[in-house]
């Protein structure tokens, strides 16, 4: 399973590029670059900051909940390139976020000292336990994916894909379908979703995520496929 801000979107999260996305009114170099963060923590911060009041706000929809269901008779493994806890909340065993975790926060000096942000602001002056400032728990643009081997491992191994609200526009994210076993079926729900010539065995569903993934979860426990 590899997700989307696409499968969040029913929630109420805005997507990065579709019309009113959150890349329309943000720019990428401002707040997503580890150079906007040296440039101007305090933006960078606020912009994540409000990420994470939102997240408050919302709940998990139809399409997270539907792949909770799957567990019941499939070992379940998400890949997901979303920053919320949608798919926690809902219930789902086995996340691997790739582009980190809005709830997090990490040190500045030692990228494997990680922590819980309690309530929805990280503040100049948070400190990890070395004495440096605490920055998000996210990937930023030009950074590396430590999680991508993790992914492509899961890749290499998955029997069904479901692809479900992205624009496959983002690297090394896009490019795990390219592991998926050619025999292994492939569903690519979005109702952007152009197919991809280059990937076999894919089905697209042209339809949202809230709609789309609770029928064909279905019908895979059903045996309808
Ligand atoms: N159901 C399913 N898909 C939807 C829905 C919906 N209700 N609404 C929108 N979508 C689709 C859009 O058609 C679009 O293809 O979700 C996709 C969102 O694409 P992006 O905004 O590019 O989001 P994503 O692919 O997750 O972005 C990847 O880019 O900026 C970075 O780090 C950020 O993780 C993010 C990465």
């Amino acid at each position: 399973m590899l997700t989307g801000a696409g499968i969040s979107a029913e929630s109420g999260i805005k997507t990065f590029r579709d019309a009113d996305g959150l890349w329309e009114d943000h720019r990428i170099e401002d707040v997503a670059t580890y150079d906007a963060w040296v440039r101007n923590s305090d933006l960078v911060m606020e912009f994540y900051n409000q990420r994470r009041k939102q997240l408050y706000e919302v709940i998990p929809n139809a399409a997270h909940y539907a792949l909770v269901k799957l567990e019941s008779k499939f070992d379940v493994y998400i890949i997901t390139q979303n920053v919320d806890d949608l798919h926690e909340r809902a219930g789902s065993k086995n996340i691997l976020h790739l582009h980190g975790e809005l709830k997090k926060a990490r040190s500045t000096v030692d990228p494997n000292l990680v922590y819980p942000i309690e309530g929805w602001e990280l503040k100049k002056g948070n400190l990890c336990q070395k004495g440096s400032q605490l920055r998000p728990h996210i990937v930023w643009f030009g950074e590396p994916v430590p999680a991508i081997i993790d992914a492509t491992s899961l890749a290499q191994e998955a029997d069904i894909l479901l692809v479900i609200g992205t624009s496959m526009l983002v690297y090394p994210a896009a490019g795990l379908i390219n592991y998926v076993h050619d025999r292994a079926p492939k569903y690519y729900i979005d109702p952007k979703a152009t197919p991809m010539n280059y990937v076999r065995n894919l089905k697209v569903l042209n339809e949202t995520a809230g709609k789309a993934v609770p029928s064909l979860v279905e019908e895979l426990l059903n045996n309808n496929l």
